[in-house]
């Protein structure tokens, strides 16, 4: 099967085998099957933070489970539960027209549900790990499924479990998410504290919107600085935002007073990986097929016909010249396999 459609970056490679995922039955099929049982396995939701550099050595595992629906209401919270297999941002609408707000700082998150959990999608000032109630997976060895709440997904930064190596105590290739539950307070309060918000408060002089709105604001902040993959090949930010030390970070202001900086409750700094990109000149610079964006240079883009292998040349080529300038090793956000 020819992957090139299910990745958001349009990079070309080839599945020897694709099996679709509808519910936990499906795995379980796989792993009882004589030759696929045994043979390496690759999740793949919306193809969403990926970069797929070769032809995946992997049975590759296609997760379409579906399902929305209110599974509970509690005195503090309403608790949603989607199949993994849902688009992301049609949840979070679906949330908004059943009236339950909470998600809208999410909202146009490329990807699955199921894959949201993984990298602990984040944005404007929300994370998912901020309204995770627990989830279902199938255990890629035993078969087994199994429910996980948010201190077993080890949630972090663009990270959790499901990223970390096994090596490690994580479960990186060791399981299937089919369900995912989200927990979403009573009663709700906006969150407002990301500065692209709060200057759409500014502007419009609402500063009480109700969910409706902070759904529209973000779609259009979104759509102003992040290109659509469906018309430009991307998987949304390439490197997370590195955090440095007080010390590092008065180092850097030192050189660079104009450095994006937000102070984190640890006492460390996350600097904007974006800005240091742009600071190096690398903003609508393109390397063969593959380009820095022009409205945001820490999106990497397909400029047509891009392979994976030339994605990472320049994602290494901004590396250097970050690390050069800088001091700091930008650490790519997505999977590449
Ligand atoms: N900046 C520049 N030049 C650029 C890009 C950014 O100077 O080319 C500066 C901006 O002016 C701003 C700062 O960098 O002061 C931060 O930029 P922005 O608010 O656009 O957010 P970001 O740090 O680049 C992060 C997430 C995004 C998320 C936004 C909004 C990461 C790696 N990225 O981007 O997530 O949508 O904040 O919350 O944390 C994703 O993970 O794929 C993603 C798109």
């Amino acid at each position: 099967a020819n992957l090139r459609a299910l990745n958001t970056f349009g990079l070309p490679a080839v599945a020897h085998t694709l099996v679709t995922i509808h519910g936990d039955a499906d795995v379980r099929r796989v792993l009882d099957h004589p030759e696929l049982g045994r043979a390496p396995k690759l999740v793949l939701g919306g193809g969403s933070n990926l970069v797929l550099t070769r032809d995946p050595a992997a049975v590759v595992l296609r997760v379409a489970v579906p399902g929305r629906r209110l599974v509970a209401e509690r005195e503090d919270a309403w608790i949603v539960e989607f199949g993994a297999g849902e688009t992301w941002h049609d949840a979070v609408a679906w949330t908004l027209d059943q009236g339950l707000p909470g998600l809208e700082n999410l909202a146009l998150i490329p990807g699955t549900v199921g894959a949201a959990p993984v990298q602990n999608i984040g944005a404007y000032g929300l994370e998912l790990a901020d309204r995770f109630d627990s989830l279902d997976a199938v255990d890629l060895v035993t078969g087994r499924s199994v429910t996980l709440d948010a201190a077993r997904c080890h949630f972090g930064y663009r990270h959790s479990v499901f990223k970390q190596p096994a090596a490690q105590g994580g479960l990186e290739g060791k399981s299937v998410i089919t369900r995912v539950r989200l927990r979403l307070p009573k009663p709700w309060q906006p969150v407002l504290g990301y500065l692209d918000i709060e200057r759409r408060m500014a502007e419009t002089g609402n500063h009480t919107p109700d969910a409706r709105t902070v759904f529209d604001w973000v779609c259009a902040i979104r759509s102003a600085k992040l290109p659509d993959w469906r018309a430009i090949g991307n998987a949304g930010s390439f490197f997370k935002n590195p955090v440095v030390s007080a010390e590092q970070c008065r180092d850097i202001i030192g050189r660079d007073p104009h450095i994006v900086h937000y102070p984190l409750a640890d006492g460390r700094f996350k600097l904007a990986a974006g800005w240091l990109i742009d600071a190096c000149g690398w903003k609508g610079k393109r390397v063969g097929n593959a380009g820095v964006y022009e409205r945001q240079a820490l999106v990497l883009v397909n400029c047509g016909g891009a392979t994976g292998a030339e994605v990472m040349t320049l994602a290494r080529a901004i590396q250097e010249s970050v690390y050069g300038r800088f001091g700091i090793r930008l650490e790519p956000e997505p999977v590449v396999v």
